[in-house]
C-alpha cells in the first residue's frame, strides 16, 4: 500500500542502511512497445506503467548529514501487481549517485525509465532477464544508463510471480537484480567556440567479473535528421597495446585507448570545431553481448565583432545622417541590436523609439552570420549626445556596446571663415587698387 502511495506522489524516499551508504527509491515508468497497437503513421507506440526502483547501497559522501533521510519499508504484503525492482549498486558504483539522494530536496525531477532489455543474440524472456534503466536528473549534469540482470530466486509454493513481467518476487515483493554494466556522462550539454576544441564526456563501468575481454566504442553525430559516424574504437581490456583498432571518420577526433582500458573513460576529443560539428553525439559502449548509450549535446558558439560605421558623427543641418552598427561573424543566428542615446543633460540613456532598419542576415562560408542595423539619426539630437549600439548574443556573457559622440555642425564656422576671407580679399583688393 505504501509503495502505491509513493508512486502516485511521484516522490522518492531515502533511507540509511549502514555507514556511508543509503537506499534511494525512485518512481519510474516501465516503458513497453505497444505491440499490435501500431499501424497508423507507422510510429512505434509506447505504453507506460508506473514502476518503482530501489537502489540499495548508494554511496554517501562522509560529510553529508544522514539524519534527514527516512527509512524505506518494503510492502508488508507483497503485491504481484506492483512493479518493484531492487538493485544493489555498490559494485559497480553509479558515478555521482549522491545527486539522486539530494534531487528531492533540491526540487529536481528525476526521470527514470525502465524497459526490458534483450542482449545481442539471446532470446527474449531468457533466464536471467535484463532491464535497461535510464536515469536523468533535470537541470543537473547527471545521466546514466544501467543494465540490470535478475538474480535467481529460490522458488517454492509461496513464491509470487509478478503479473506483468512474469518474474518471481522475493520475500519482500521485489524483483531482485544487480547492475552489471552502466554507461554515464558528467556533461549532458556543452558549448564550445568555433575553431576551438571540446571533450565530449562518456564513461562506462562493469561488474568485477568482466563481461568480455573487449570493449567497443562508437561515437555518432546526429543533426537535423542526418547522422554520421565520428569515431570507432575497439580494444582489448587486458592489454591495450597492439589490440586497438581506431577508425576516425571525422578529422581531428581522438580517444585515449589507455584511459579507456584503465578508467573506462570513453570521452572523445574534437579539435578545430566547425559549425557543422554542432548536434547530438551518441556514445555507444559495447561489451560482449551488452551495449548502452549516452547522448551529449554540442553547441557551437562564436561571439560577434561589433563596429559602427562612423568614428564621429558631425551633425548636418540638411540631409539626415545614417549610422550603421555592424555585427559580424557570429553563431548561432540570434543577435539583438539596440540603439540608445544619452544627451548631455540626461543621466540615463534612452532607447530610440525608431530603431531604424535591419539588413538581412548574411551567412559566411564557415557558417557564421553577419547583420547590420541602420539608424537614421534624428536631426533633433543635440551635440554632446552619445549614441550607443548595444548587442546581445548567446556567446557574449554581457551585452557589448559601441558608441559615437555627436559633434556640433562645423557648417557655421566654415561659412564664417569663408565670409571673413572674402571680406579680407575684397578689402585688400580695394586697398591695393
Ligand atoms: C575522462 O578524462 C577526462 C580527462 O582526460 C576528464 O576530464 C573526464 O572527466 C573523464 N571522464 C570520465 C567519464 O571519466
Amino acid at each position: 500500500m505504501m509503495m502505491i502511495e509513493l508512486i502516485f506522489l511521484g516522490y522518492f524516499l531515502t533511507c540509511v542502511c549502514a555507514n556511508g551508504v543509503a537506499d534511494v527509491v525512485l518512481s519510474c515508468s516501465l516503458v513497453e512497445e505497444g505491440a499490435g497497437l501500431g499501424g497508423m503513421g507507422g510510429g512505434a507506440l509506447f505504453t507506460r506503467t508506473p514502476a518503482t526502483l530501489v537502489l540499495r547501497d548508494v554511496a554517501v559522501a562522509p560529510d553529508q548529514s544522514l539524519e534527514t533521510l527516512t527509512a524505506f519499508v518494503p510492502p508488508s504484503i507483497p503485491d504481484p501487481d506492483a512493479i518493484l525492482l531492487e538493485a544493489t549498486v555498490s559494485s559497480p558504483e553509479i558515478p555521482n549517485s549522491d545527486v539522486l539522494l539530494h534531487a528531492d530536496c533540491n526540487d529536481q525531477e528525476v526521470m527514470c525509465e525502465i524497459s526490458s532489455y534483450t542482449p545481442r543474440g539471446s532470446q527474449e524472456s531468457s533466464d536471467p532477464a535484463y532491464f535497461m534503466v535510464s536515469l536523468n536528473v533535470e537541470g543537473v549534469d547527471f545521466s546514466t544508463a544501467l543494465i540490470l540482470q535478475t538474480l535467481t530466486v529460490k522458488k517454492d509454493q509461496s513464491t509470487l510471480i509478478q503479473n506483468k513481467l512474469r518474474l518471481p518476487l522475493s520475500q519482500s515483493g521485489t524483483i531482485l537484480t544487480e547492475v552489471i554494466f552502466l554507461v554515464f556522462t558528467h556533461i549532458k550539454s556543452v558549448s564550445a567556440p568555433l575553431r576551438g576544441d571540446v571533450l565530449l564526456n562518456c564513461g562506462f563501468k562493469q561488474q568485477e567479473i568482466p563481461l568480455a575481454q573487449e570493449v567497443g566504442i562508437e561515437w555518432r553525430q546526429q543533426h537535423r535528421g542526418k547522422g554520421r559516424k565520428v569515431l570507432e574504437m575497439k580494444t582489448g581490456l587486458d592489454d591495450a597495446e597492439g589490440s586497438t583498432v581506431v577508425h576516425a571518420e571525422r578529422m581531428g577526433s581522438s580517444m585515449d585507448a589507455a584511459q579507456l582500458v584503465r578508467e573506462g573513460n570513453a570521452s572523445v576529443t574534437l579539435t578545430k570545431l566547425k559549425v557543422l560539428d554542432e548536434g547530438a553525439y551518441i556514445c555507444t559502449v559495447s561489451i560482449g553481448i551488452f551495449h548502452a548509450q549516452q547522448v551529449i549535446q554540442l553547441h557551437i558558439i562564436q561571439p560577434p565583432s561589433v563596429s559602427l560605421s562612423e568614428e564621429k558623427l558631425v551633425l548636418k543641418t540638411k540631409s539626415p545622417q545614417t549610422l550603421s552598427c555592424h555585427c559580424t561573424k557570429y553563431y548561432p543566428l540570434d543577435a539583438q541590436m539596440e540603439w540608445s542615446y544619452l544627451s548631455p543633460t540626461d543621466t540615463e540613456p534612452t532607447v530610440f523609439p525608431d530603431q531604424g532598419s535591419l539588413s538581412s542576415h548574411r551567412q559566411h562560408s564557415d557558417g557564421t552570420y553577419s547583420q547590420s542595423s541602420h539608424l537614421t539619426v534624428p536631426s533633433s539630437v543635440s551635440p554632446g549626445t552619445k549614441i550607443t549600439c548595444r548587442v546581445s548574443h548567446l556567446a557574449l556573457g554581457e551585452p557589448l556596446s559601441v558608441s559615437v559622440m555627436v559633434e556640433a555642425p562645423e557648417a557655421d564656422s566654415y561659412w564664417w571663415i569663408l565670409g571673413f576671407l572674402v571680406v579680407t580679399v575684397i578689402f585688400f583688393y580695394q586697398v591695393m587698387r
